[in-house]
């Protein structure tokens, strides 16, 4: 954290949100390298993801560290909330006590076998390319009815990162165009953002964005380090302007249309 805010001093970065993960999975299936670098330690001798829960007071006891040591940057709480419509009541007395600022909801996991759940990477294992994508993006209306805490919905191309190209061939998101926007209408009429994730820009999330009623953006670049920190900022900010998106008041405020 104390990199992070650094960084942001460093390259005149106004405001960060740390959106750390809050997960309520108490484990999960993955196949051997199928997890990030950050996580591997995470993973048993069974081949499942047991994740420590979220220390919100040794979170908000850093929080307070960097504020002090960057007064110059404006730093506010986050969460990155995982399967939000499963976990909401595991969640709100968290999210209700006021001290997290901004809630973002991500599906990281679809259902997988009986009991399981699994993440896009390990799914297209068992399952054709199509299933798993059709099926990530018909979770998100249920998401969103499912839910009424979060308010950001975050990478909306999670299951297109581990597409796996070698047996499907690239990626083309016009043969999923309906299931995108569908996904998007009920993000953008329940009134919330859609997080522009800036780990890659693609030109037709914001376009499918607007024209199917997305009033809000928010900037995300999904940084687990601090020289990712606001990669790829300026193009998207470039980009969410030609479809009409303008900067609010403060530096954290969701851009809108
Ligand atoms: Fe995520």
């Amino acid at each position: 954290m104390n990199r992070l805010c650094e960084r942001a001093v460093r390259i005149g970065l106004p405001a960060v949100v740390f959106t750390e993960h809050l997960d309520f999975e108490d484990s999960w299936k993955v196949d051997a390298g199928d997890i990030g670098e950050h996580a591997q330690r995470y993973v048993d001798d069974t081949g499942y993801v047991r994740l420590p829960r979220f220390d919100v007071d040794g979170y908000l006891a850093a929080i307070d560290r960097c504020r002090s040591a960057y007064p110059e940057l404006r730093i506010l709480t986050g969460v990155e909330f995982g399967q939000p419509h499963i976990w909401d009541a595991q969640a709100a007395s968290l999210l209700d006590s006021g001290v997290i600022d901004r809630v973002n909801g991500s599906l990281h996991m679809l259902p997988f076998g009986d009991n399981d759940r699994s993440e896009p990477t390990t799914l297209y294992r068992y399952m054709s390319a199509d299933t798993v994508m059709w099926e990530y993006l018909a979770e998100i209306p249920r998401m969103v009815d499912g839910s009424d805490s979060f308010a950001v919905f975050t990478h909306i191309d999670y299951a297109v990162r581990s597409w796996p190209t070698f047996t499907a061939g690239p990626f083309d998101p016009v043969r999923f165009e309906e299931g995108f926007r569908g996904a998007m209408r009920s993000l953008a009429e329940s009134g919330r953002a859609l997080e522009m994730n800036t780990r890659r820009l693609w030109p037709w999330i914001p376009r499918w964005w607007a024209e199917e009623g997305g009033q809000a953006v928010s900037f995300g670049s999904d940084a687990h380090e601090a020289g990712s920190l606001a990669a790829n900022f300026p193009e998207a900010m470039a980009m969410v302007e030609s479809f009409g998106f303008k900067p609010g008041r403060r530096p954290e405020d969701f851009w809108t249309r």
